[in-house]
């Protein structure tokens, strides 16, 4: 049975065995991937900054991690969007364990109240996996980029023939640096950055952009740093106006790989070789910089014309597409529910009334922030029914309705079942009768399969009686049926 869990970036060994079936998920099938290196996640999960929470998820059999997720969120901006990555080594791809992390990031995304999920494919040549799976799961296409790579160290033919054909750099100046930039650069550093974000091509990404500061760009920079050496060029007029920079990064963990990030020219700065004179100056820092590294990586949008054709002539060649998608979730309230059952294959069920009449539920309720769903269920129990002391149960179900009526406030509700074998016992939980009233649970009784079988009202799942004997059949599957 496959288990969904947060893993702990400090348990070294469990984050190593964590990192290597992110790795070989993320690589596998790709002529030229690039990775965060293990050192550099490790830190950043490590160290968490203050915006953005960054949660490593594995699914787990017998404490082996077969498949991964960096389930992310930013604390400050952006408050309705989570991005996800998920990566399954081939030897566990197609037995749903894709599946299962995908339900755990729909779940903790509805505790979150946030209804965007942002991802990221490479797509080495249709159909990939990441696409084909994304697409089954409802995301949209909103935007493409290509993935470019030249090889390394660079040419120095390629270099001087560029050099000569730029000629020079009229009525600019270049500044180069390496590592945090100086502090009388920092607030055009950072306003560039701000118009970075601002002109970047996203296509239909949900994308709030928030201005830098110069406290904002030292404290990243900072971060950064532990992990990666920057180096900048940026270019000023003669009267000392800013008009663009350019930025790679060398990773501090990654002997094979160099990455071109940013290239910015302002729009009044457009049309004078500037980008190119940008990209030359920066790749003069990295063959001073440059140890072991054999590859330079770059990402530019499909429809951004001018870049692709200085991308060319740097030499860069396209490995593949790089696709970022959006879902739109609907605003579910989650709850964890119990399938408790005892030897006789009774069920232990609440029943709900409704305007349009009584609902037979399992027992549980909804999650309180910052619990996970097992938590949330333990709490619920002890509460509703008085049921404490069980073993982690296996999830069962994970069902997403959209239903109105049933969840103020929401679109519908988001239900995590999990069985749990007891013996009989009498339901007394913490909650007074009127408590229970007042959450609407107005009877609680167990139910054999034939009675289940042979009511003819509702039952929330509304399917519960083959539900139930199908579980009570053939066990609980490997990973939840999505209902
Ligand atoms: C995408 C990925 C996470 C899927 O993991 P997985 O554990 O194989 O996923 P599941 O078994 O839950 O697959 C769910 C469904 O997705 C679709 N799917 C997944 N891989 C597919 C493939 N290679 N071809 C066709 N359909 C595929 C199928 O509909 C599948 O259901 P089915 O097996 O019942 O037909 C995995 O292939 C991967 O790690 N790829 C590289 C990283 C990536 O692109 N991640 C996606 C971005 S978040």
């Amino acid at each position: 049975m496959i288990s969904i869990r947060e893993i702990d970036p400090a348990d070294l060994a469990l984050f190593d065995e964590w990192y290597d079936a992110h790795r070989a998920g993320a690589v596998a099938g790709r002529e030229a991937p690039l990775v965060g290196a293990r050192e550099a996640l490790g830190f950043s999960l490590r160290n968490p900054g203050p915006l953005k929470q960054r949660i490593p998820v594995g699914a787990f059999e017998d404490d082996r991690v077969l498949g991964t997720m960096l389930f992310e969120y930013r604390l400050t901006d952006n408050l309705d969007s989570v991005e996800v990555e998920i990566d399954v080594p081939p030897a566990h791809r197609r037995r749903g364990i894709g599946t299962a992390l995908w339900q755990w990031a729909v779940t903790r995304s509805a505790q979150l109240g946030r209804t965007i999920v942002q991802t990221e494919v490479a797509v080495p040549a249709d159909p990939a996996p990441g696409a084909v799976f994304a697409d089954r799961l409802g995301f949209q296409l909103e935007h493409v980029e290509e993935h470019l790579v030249v090889p390394l160290p660079y040419d120095d033919l390629r270099l001087e023939e560029l050099r000569s054909t730029a000629g020079r750099p009229d009525g600019y100046r270049l500044t180069s640096w390496a590592g945090l930039c100086p502090p009388e650069h920092q607030q055009a550093y950072a306003d560039l950055h701000t118009a970075m974000d601002l002109d970047v091509p996203t296509g239909g990404m949900t994308r709030e952009v928030v201005p830098w500061t110069v406290e904002k760009l030292e404290a990243s920079e900072v971060r950064i740093d532990r992990t990666h050496l920057a180096l900048v060029t940026m270019a000023h007029t003669e009267a000392g106006e800013p008009a663009g920079y350019s930025l790679i990064y060398l990773s501090r963990g990654d002997v094979e790989n160099a990455q071109q990030d940013d290239t910015l020219v302002l729009r009044e700065h457009r049309g004078h070789n500037l980008g190119t004179h940008l990209k030359l100056a920066n790749l003069e820092q990295l063959a001073k910089h440059r140890t072991t590294q054999r590859y330079l990586h770059t990402w530019t949008a499909l429809t951004n014309a001018p870049m692709r054709k200085v991308n060319a002539r740097f030499g860069f060649r396209a490995v593949e597409q790089h696709r970022e998608l959006e879902l739109r979730l609907p605003s579910l309230r989650p709850a964890a529910r119990g399938v408790i059952v005892d030897p006789d294959d009774r069920i232990l069920l609440v029943r709900f009334e409704f305007d349009d009449g009584p609902l037979w539920a399992t027992p549980g309720g909804g999650l309180e922030a910052g619990e996970t769903v097992v938590e949330g269920l333990r709490r619920e129990l002890v509460e509703e029914v008085g049921l404490r002391d069980f073993a982690d149960p296996p999830h069962l179900w994970h069902e997403e309705a959209v239903a109105e009526g049933h969840a103020t406030g929401y679109d519908g509700v988001l239900n995590d079942y999990f069985l749990i074998r007891t013996d009989q016992f009498e339901p007394a939980g913490s909650m007074t009768a009127e408590e229970l009233r007042a959450e609407n649970v107005h009877e609680l009784r167990w139910w054999t399969l034939a009675e289940l079988a042979d009511h003819g009202g509702r039952f929330a799942p509304r399917n519960l009686p083959d539900l139930l004997r199908q579980a009570l059949a053939s066990g609980p599957p490997t990973t939840p049926l999505g209902l």
